[in-house]
């Protein structure tokens, strides 16, 4: 009997990336092999986000190719977990017919079994529709990641979230708050140091909560940090940090020279203090700036996200937006149209009142505002020797690229066997595409 293959599609955040790593690992640990097309496999899988509206349309509409292969071979089988599985559970089976079996974020390691249940249920004639929604949790300790790279690796340091902003869908898909255990958490990222991985990149949806669902006060993101300074690991990142709840140690923390990487990930959301009350965000913009020039004395590279056309968010409070994009200079910044999320506080409180034109007309202005902001950020950086993780090839053929610590792309001359090692680089050139430089030592620091 030949070897049995799956393909997993990915949408969503790094956490969701990182539970698709999960997913291979359970099912090569079930002597499955990864395919190179959802045409060759046997089973696909798909991992799920539900945070805009528009990801959950693609699901749909991708379920509908996956349909159509099902015509070409009846044994292939479609799982589909993640957010939207935790959401809409068994009313998911009426979205689309295609769907064999659904499981919870929580229930990756029932995966196989759920092949094999729904293979016999098949054999039979009977429908194959199983669903197991947070039957018994896993623990992440026990799963076997199958990590899509042999230098980057997610640590997910926390799970769920239960800051509850108005808008957001996440804590509903995800559940409340939960923090692995310190020494779990260090034992992990030792393992991947030992293994020689360059950079660990530590997972939640606010690392800055790390810690708050635990009974023992000691144990706060700061502490986990100043203990991860400890393993031999040249890099350490982390994200998402949150105004609300990033401290001083942390900050302290990340003007040391150490491992920890001088890049925060911060979502602003709004630059008006009304709509962050609205969005029940917990901080101020006044706040939010003090943080940003506190991390930047440290040299942190601050990027962002921020929502515009929330329902209540008038032309007065975009142009606060606009004000502290401009006074904040964001490294980088995703910028998304509002999108009502049934379930959440901000659909039921409010309509979706601001047009889609209008949404689109603010994306547009501080796209480009923030495109400007980046190019003349870039360009200061010409002349600088800058550390880079080799990532992978770049577009253009003979170049590859990578990241600095403080996460801006550069791309450079070299050849592939750079990929996976710690390099200097001499910028010669910035713009909004990123930084471009010169291989100052060809040869491997670390
Ligand atoms: N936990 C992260 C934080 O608070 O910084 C955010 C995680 S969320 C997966 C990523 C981003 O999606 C948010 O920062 C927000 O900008 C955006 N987002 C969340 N809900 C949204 C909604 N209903 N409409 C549009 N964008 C949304
Ligand atoms: Fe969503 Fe807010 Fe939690 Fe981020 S902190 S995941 S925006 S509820
Ligand atoms: Fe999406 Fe779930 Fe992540 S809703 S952004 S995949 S936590």
């Amino acid at each position: 009997m030949s070897t049995k293959r799956f393909y997993i599609y990915t949408w969503g955040c790094q956490m969701n990336e990182h539970k698709s790593e999960g997913m291979a690992g359970v099912l090569v640990r079930a002597g499955y092999l990864p395919a190179d097309d959802p045409a060759h496999a046997d089973v696909v899988l798909f991992n799920t986000c539900m945070v805009r509206e528009k990801p959950v349309h693609k699901i749909i509409s991708e379920a509908g190719v996956i349909a159509q292969l099902k015509e070409k071979n009846p044994n292939l089988l479609l799982g589909v977990g993640g957010c939207v599985a935790q959401a809409l559970k068994e009313k998911l089976f009426r979205q689309s017919p295609a769907i064999d079996f659904v499981f919870g974020s929580s229930n990756i390691s029932q995966i196989p079994e759920l092949i094999e249940q729904a293979r016999a249920r098949r054999a039979l004639g009977k429908p194959t529709w199983i669903l197991a929604v947070d039957k018994i949790p896993d623990k992440i300790e026990d799963l076997p990641f199958l990590r899509a790279s042999r230098f980057q690796a997610k640590v997910t340091i926390t799970e769920g979230c239960s800051n509850f902003c108005s808008f957001c869908i996440v804590p509903y898909t995800t559940g409340l708050l939960r923090s692995r255990l310190p020494g779990d958490i260090i034992s992990e990222v030792s393992e991947l140091a030992a293994q020689g991985y360059k950079e660990v990149q530590l997972l939640g949806q606010n690392v800055d909560s790390y810690g708050k669902d635990l009974k023992d006060p000691t144990i706060n993101f700061a502490n986990l940090l100043r203990a991860l300074t400890e393993i031999p690991i040249p890099r350490i990142r982390f994200t998402s940090s949150h105004p609300q709840d990033i401290t001083d140690d942390v900050i302290a923390v990340l003007g040391e020279e150490n491992n920890i990487c001088e890049h925060v990930h911060m979502a602003v959301q709004s630059g008006s203090n009304r709509v962050l009350a609205e969005m029940r965000r917990g901080y101020t913009k006044e706040r939010f700036l003090e943080l940003v020039s506190k991390l930047r004395e440290r040299g942190v590279n601050v990027t962002t996200d921020i929502i515009v056309g929330f329902p209540t968010e008038t032309k007065e409070d975009f142009q606060e937006t606009v004000d502290l994009v401009k006074q904040a200079r964001f490294g980088g910044a995703f910028i998304f149209k509002y999108s009502p999320r049934p379930g959440t506080i901000a659909y039921y409180k409010y309509r979706d009142a601001v047009p889609d034109e209008e949404k689109q007309r603010r994306l547009e202005i501080l796209l480009t505002l923030q495109k400007q902001i980046t190019d003349e950020e870039n360009r200061k950086r010409v002349g600088q020797t800058v550390e880079v993780l080799v990532e992978g090839p770049a577009r253009t053929p003979g170049l590859v690229m990578g990241k600095t610590r403080d996460h801006r792309t550069v791309v450079f001359e070299g050849a592939s066997d750079l990929i996976g090692e710690l390099v200097h680089v001499k910028i010669t050139h910035g713009s909004v595409a990123g930084l471009a430089g010169q291989l100052v030592r060809p040869g491997v620091l670390v």
